[in-house]
């Protein structure tokens, strides 16, 4: 009896240690910066012949292999990170074998730069998700961007492609991308809106962490991700942020369970190592203005009275000037003014309002479109959200 039981749980730790080794862990994709070249009989000038010439990766149609110091006519190439990244001609793809557990949700982080004036886009897919990212806005002085994209792992192997629809004239004309990592994200909708504790590794690549800790004892914030703490992986290495594009409703988030409303622009995730954020280690920056809606739906009693709080301020990245944060919830709204002088700090908004449906849409927007001195966009940081029942306290306190 023993025995068995003994040997039970050695299988069971053998299992667990070989799915441990299985599924991937969150950081860098295998050679997702490049850095393992082709074979240089794989390699025609830039162009990558052989379909699994980069380590790791299978490819098809034009694919160039770029290093860094490379130049298209007067125009130098830069890389992001390390000394190569790879363009995507017209219609050309590539894609990796990724083993996930089956079931839960992921955010992938890339890099990407255009290198032609004009719109380009990239669709990415872990079947059946597929989605177009616009990367025609650059909202950095370098060119390029980190983009984020989210999925659920349908199998314990799935196949991540990126592929480039573009059909331009210029077959040397498509975006460059680099530095592929991915991340774990929380159990999506434990609806129960208590349990706000989510039984994930602590994620690598994060400094200065908070304890996570409810601030105001006997309040529960009926927002998850209020301190948007969990969200896409951010190299330690890349400055200016992940975007998290406009996504359909239905989509998956990578800031679940917040969403990025917009027709093509995006907000951007901001870390404390690069950033002045107001609370914890992560916020968001509102950088397309009136453009791009915050949203989290959250469930709530029609009758009741409700409080919304926020901090708005600034990231300390240099963007200046008057900023003004809109947040509606039911139906009303707060416009919290804040005057930026791009070096961070903040000021707390709150909305009392009445909940008029058992479902309340809170959406945060920037009213304005600011810019950096160095032409780049940027706006106001919106941390720290909670959204807590007024009424039931009153009557817990009566009850007390
Ligand atoms: C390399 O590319 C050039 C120009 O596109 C082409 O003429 C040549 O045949 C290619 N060489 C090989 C070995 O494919
Ligand atoms: C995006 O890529 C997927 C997989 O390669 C493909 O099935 C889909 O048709 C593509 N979508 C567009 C709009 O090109
Ligand atoms: C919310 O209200 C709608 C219609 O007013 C109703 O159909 C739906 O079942 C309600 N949902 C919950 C969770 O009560």
């Amino acid at each position: 009896m023993a025995g068995s039981v003994r040997r039970a749980a050695v299988f069971l730790a053998v299992c667990l240690a070989a799915r441990a080794a299985a599924a991937i862990q969150d950081g860098l994709l295998p050679n997702g910066n490049f850095e393992q070249a082709p074979p240089k009989s794989q390699l025609n000038g830039t162009r990558v012949m052989g379909r699994y010439a980069i380590p790791h990766w299978e490819i098809s149609g034009f694919v160039e292999y770029i290093g860094s110091g490379q130049k298209q006519g007067d125009m130098l190439l830069p890389v992001p990170e390390g000394a190569y990244a790879v363009r995507l001609g017209n219609e050309a793809s590539i894609q990796q074998r990724i083993a996930l557990t089956r079931g839960a949700h992921y955010s992938i982080t890339f890099s990407a730069a255009r290198t032609c004036a004009q719109t380009e886009q990239l669709n990415v897919t872990v079947a059946p998700e597929s989605d177009i990212l616009p990367i025609q806005t650059v909202y950095t002085s370098s060119g390029w961007d980190s983009y984020s994209w989210a999925f659920e792992a349908t199998g314990s192997v799935v196949s991540f492609i990126v592929h480039n629809p573009g059909v331009s004239e210029d077959a040397a004309c498509g975006p460059l991308i680099d530095l592929f990592a991915i991340r774990a994200l929380p159990p999506p909708k434990s609806s129960n809106s208590k349990d706000r504790s989510y039984p994930h590794p602590p994620p690598s690549g994060r400094a200065n962490e908070a304890p996570k800790t409810d601030r105001i004892p006997g309040t529960d914030n009926l927002l998850k991700n209020g301190d948007f703490e969990e969200g896409p992986y951010i190299f330690r290495n890349t400055p200016w942020g992940v975007l998290v594009p406009p996504m359909d409703e239905d989509d998956y988030s990578p800031l679940s369970p917040w969403m990025v409303l917009s027709s093509t622009k995006s907000v951007k995730y901001v870390d404390a190592p690069h950033h002045v954020v107001p609370r914890g280690a992560r916020a968001v920056e509102l950088v397309s203005g009136v453009e791009t809606a915050l949203v989290q739906d959250v469930a709530t009693v029609p009758g009741r009275p409700y409080r919304l709080e926020f901090s708005a301020g600034d990231a300390g990245d240099g963007c200046a000037g008057a900023m003004t944060v809109q947040a509606y919830a039911g139906r009303g709204s707060v416009r919290v003014p804040y005057q930026s002088q791009g070096k961070g700090g903040h000021t707390r908004g709150a909305l009392e309002f009445t909940a008029a449906a058992n479902q309340t849409r809170v959406v945060f927007v920037s009213m304005a479109y600011n810019m950096k001195g160095d032409g780049t966009l940027c706006g106001p940081v919106v941390d720290d959200v909670s959204l807590v029942c007024t009424r039931k306290h009153a009557a817990r306190r009566l009850l007390l």
